[in-house]
């Protein structure tokens, strides 16, 4: 499914980060020439101080056209032979006929008049036979032109090598075409030929760097017969439109095409250089192709000295570059935390993203981005271990800044580029299909100009949620979960800021392999027991990228998906999160998970009771299961999440916490029947722990209702029973005069009686036509039928749980009957044997449904 990273290069190009390099000087033509002058473009110097080529410094660059659009590129090797890559030909196995295609010779750009432009058609496409798709080589093809070209000052051949031919690793050659100048970012107008520096890799330097897993964790195996060229750290590379264009070397002032540019893992990513169809390979092949035209190309050959010289230096060691953005001294230290100051607003910070730019919600100065500001003289960035401040040189909003929120962003250039070295250093830019892997390390950064100086928050290390969680807390009923690789809507760190912090403003960032991702901005919260969300910024990684032209997308650096990335099946929100995330059960359950809400309750280290999760620092129990009679003394008490489903969570993402403190309610003389455990800590939701929903009294109107608990205290995997609640009246004539009110009798389905132990004081939960999951009640001591329900004690959970959620009060509540003399004489003391409830239940329609 990730296949659509490897891209062969048509409409590819170049992505020319510009680099300085020396002039060169080419020496006069050589002796050495066969039959056609080769490899000697007209000027013999040429500036390098952009990624513009100069007009005529690569004559045997051809465009192929198809349709009147430019495809891919080639090289003039004789006056009527074109060499170019055979999959700009070669559509789902069949060869496209000739006569669609032309040839473009002596274009330097391809807008305006097209003025000493040759154009050809092409008589004969010749691939090789044995060629079937880019990734298994052989990617080359011949083009013969209907009629030879005109040979100029802007056309001339480039030369072939022999196949004894060794280009020594290390050499700096060129790469040139009209492709993309970065992923999906096509060459702007005026569409001049752009050229690249890179430098030949070796064999073995190059499988290394595809040993190890890149984007989307895929490797790549090299065959013979490709060639890699580029940089171990990227960022100067070939892309889309490029494909079929040369790879030319310079030796002894003549230019030689080592290679053909084919295909890559998206451009100029780090440790993914080039890969180009080596021609050296390919001289006999040509030469037969060739053969009798009249014609050919020419196979200078190499110049003894240099080819038994460097061309045998060993290979280079093993070189994988790393990140050069997002490393960070310490958490909270951001080496590119910016802060930008302008006359008239508060300082508003950002994040370095490049050597020159600055990355900066919009809201922080602009009203509106249809006029932004252009007094930026006044206008003063201060980046870290930095003497002054820097000055800004232009601003450029995000189009849709001024109405979105997760568009609040603009991009500020600095004059002059800072140098970029322990700090400042930018951080680094997710790609749209990353993956931030749930439970990833994350922690927050300053952004905008709200908020106080600095919070405890900036501190806080908070683990992300999956994307099941993050989309369902936030999303709509049966809405799609975007899948991994797709961006998601929203990211929720398990963080939730104190209410008093409402108005300051984060960024999140997130941490792989110690580098550090600016992953979202902007957060938000609704409360009601969900966590805050970040806007992903990926999405805005490519408006970024085109703008600057230099920021740092890195690519996904953790891969260690677990289960949840093999989870291929669609995954759909269920209905009702909108109320809060109570009573949330993933459907399907990711990781075999089912009740994330129930909690093992491990009372002195040897018995163990259910509990729920009724708040994130909360847990309902029974009081008879955690306090033993008569005792005064508070038991050592630990609580366990993420463990009650048929396979539990493996151990790193089941949760502990100790029990501070029991809570009861005032019952007259009674012992009460519900505690309420404090937890050392809050347990933020995931999907090992979810809060439950409450109900204020009697169950959900339609709700179905199962008890929950272990049937055996061994292995403790949970067991559900499905009961039916018995009316009032009936339970209440069935134990005529024992109960307290709040006590419900559940009826089980047939033969499901006993399926719970009773000591451990099983659960009684209910799922509201809604789909919520809702707690009702823990069984009674030494019961099976008899349930304390939360209803009587809602206030006293309110007042001490604030953000317990009892849902709105629906169906039947559950009332103490009017009076005991309703009740059938010859019931008293039947005491539940559910033989004669069940004979009872023949007799009147009582059950609720
Ligand atoms: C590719 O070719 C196969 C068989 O030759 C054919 O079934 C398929 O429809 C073709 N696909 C496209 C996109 O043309
Ligand atoms: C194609 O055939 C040539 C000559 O038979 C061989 O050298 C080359 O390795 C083959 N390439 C592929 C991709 O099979
Ligand atoms: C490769 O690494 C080895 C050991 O680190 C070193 O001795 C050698 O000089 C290196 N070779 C090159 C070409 O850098
Ligand atoms: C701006 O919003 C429109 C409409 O939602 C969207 O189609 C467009 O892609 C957005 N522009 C950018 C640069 O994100
Ligand atoms: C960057 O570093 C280079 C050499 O290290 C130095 O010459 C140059 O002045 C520095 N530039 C800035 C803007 O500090
Ligand atoms: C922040 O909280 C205060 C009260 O604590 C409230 O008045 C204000 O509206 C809140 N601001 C936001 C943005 O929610
Ligand atoms: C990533 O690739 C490596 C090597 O191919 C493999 O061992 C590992 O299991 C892969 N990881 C994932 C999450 O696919």
């Amino acid at each position: 499914m990730f296949q659509h990273l490897l891209l062969p290069l048509v409409i590819l190009a170049i992505s020319p980060i510009p680099e300085a390099s020396e002039d060169s000087v080419l020496s006069p033509a050589h002796e050495e020439l066969e039959d056609l002058d080769c490899g000697h473009p007209e000027l013999s110097a040429r500036i390098m101080g952009g990624s513009d080529a100069r007009p005529r410094s690569w004559p045997w660059q051809v465009s192929l056209n198809h349709g009147g659009s430019h495809i891919c590129g080639g090289s003039l090797i004789a006056p009527s032979w074109v060499l170019s890559a055979a999959h700009c030909f070669v559509n789902n196995g069949t060869l496209e006929p000739a006569a669609e295609w032309s040839v473009l010779l002596g274009v330097h750009s391809q807008d305006g008049t097209l003025d000493g432009v040759q154009v050809r058609a092409v008589a004969a496409i010749l691939v090789p036979d044995n060629y079937s798709s880019v990734e298994l080589g052989a990617d080359l093809a011949l083009l013969r032109l209907a009629s030879p070209a005109r040979l100029g000052r802007a056309v001339r051949p480039v030369c072939l090598p022999r196949a004894s031919h060794r280009f020594a690793y290390g050499t700096a050659c060129w790469a040139t075409g009209w492709g993309d100048v970065q992923e999906k970012d096509p060459l702007p107008l005026p569409w001049v030929l752009q050229e690249v520096e890179l430098k030949l890799l070796g064999e073995a330097a190059c499988q290394c760097l595809y040993s190890r897993p890149g984007p989307f964790n895929l490797t790549f195996q090299l065959l013979p017969g490709m060639l890699c060229a580029g940089y171990p750290e990227g960022r100067r590379d070939t892309c889309q439109g490029d494909s079929g264009g040369p790879l030319v070397c310079e030796e002894g002032g003549q230019w030689f095409q080592a290679g053909i540019t084919s295909f890559g893992f998206g451009c100029g990513r780090r440790n993914r250089p080039g890969v180009f169809t080596a021609v050296a390979p390919y001289e006999a092949w040509i030469r037969e192709q060739v053969m009798g035209s009249e014609s050919e190309p020419a196979f200078p050959s190499q110049s003894p000295g240099l080819q038994s010289g460097s061309w045998e230096l060993k290979d280079e060691n093993c070189t994988i570059a790393l990140p050069e953005c997002g490393r960070a001294p310490q958490p909270g230290a951001w080496p590119w935390e910016a802060q930008v100051m302008v006359p008239g607003f508060k300082p508003c910070h950002g994040a370095l993203v490049s050597e020159s730019w600055v990355l900066v919600p919009a809201s922080c100065f602009l009203e509106s981005t249809d006029s932004p500001p252009h007094d930026l003289d006044n206008w003063r960035v201060l980046l870290p271990s930095r003497p002054r401040a820097e000055q800004v040189a232009r601003l450029v909003p995000h189009k849709n800044a001024s109405w979105d929120d997760t568009s609040d962003l603009v991009l500020l250039q600095l004059r002059a580029p800072v140098n970029l070295s322990v700090s400042p250093r930018p951080v680094c830019l997710p790609h749209p299909e990353h993956y931030f892997l749930p439970g990833s390390r994350c922690r927050l950064a300053r952004w905008g100009s709200s908020g106080p100086a600095s919070g405890p928050a900036a501190l806080l290390e908070a683990e992300l949620l999956g994307g099941w969680w993050c989309h369902c807390l936030y999303g709509r009923q049966g809405a799609l979960v975007p899948p991994p690789g797709h961006p998601p809507h929203k990211l929720c760190p398990t963080y939730r800021e104190e209410e008093k912090e409402n108005e300051s403003s984060w960024s999140l960032l997130c941490q792989e392999e110690g580098t550090w991702f600016l992953a979202g901005i902007r957060d938000f919260s609704s409360g009601c027991l969900r966590p805050r969300a970040f806007h992903p910024l990926q999405t805005h990684g490519p408006w970024i990228g085109h703008v600057t032209r230099g920021a740092y997308l890195e690519d996904q650096l953790a891969w260690d998906w677990g289960s949840e990335g093999e989870e291929t099946k669609t995954q759909t929100c269920p209905p009702r999160t909108e109320h809060g995330a109570c009573g949330l059960r993933p459907e399907p359950a990711p990781m075999g998970l089912l009740w994330p809400w129930m909690a093992e309750v491990h009372v002195a280290g040897d018995r163990v009771c259910t509990g729920i999760l009724v708040a994130p620092g909360w847990v309902l129990a029974a009081t008879h299961c955690v306090l033993r009679p008569g005792s005064t003394t508070v038991p050592y008490i630990e609580v366990y999440l993420g463990r009650a489903g048929a396979g539990p969570l493996p151990q790193g993402q089941q949760v502990s916490r100790l029990v501070i403190s029991i809570r009861l309610p005032r019952h007259l003389g009674l012992r009460p029947p519900l505690a309420l455990l404090e937890l050392s800590s809050r347990i933020e939701p995931s999907p090992s722990a979810l809060s439950i929903c409450l109900h204020p009294g009697g169950i959900p109107l339609g709700a179905s209702c199962w008890v929950l608990g272990w049937k055996d205290p061994q292995d403790r995997v949970p067991i559900a029973a499905a009961v039916s609640i018995l009316t009032s009246r009936l339970c209440h004539c069935l134990y005529q005069g024992i109960l307290t009110p709040g006590t419900l009798c559940v009826l089980y389905a047939e033969g499901q009686e006993d399926r719970c132990e009773v000591a451990s004081a099983p659960l009684l939960l209910c799922q509201t036509q809604g789909g919520s999951w809702v707690f009702v009640g823990i069984a009674l001591q030494g019961s099976r039928e008899l349930f304390a329900t939360t209803g009587p004690e809602e206030a006293w959970i309110s007042h001490i749980v604030r953000e317990a959620h009892f849902l709105a009060p629906s169906g039947s509540l559950y009332s103490p009957p009017e009076g005991s003399n309703l009740c059938p004489l010859d019931m008293a003391g039947a005491s539940g044997s559910s033989s004669t409830v069940l004979f009872l239940l023949l007799l009147t329609p009582l059950i609720q449904d």
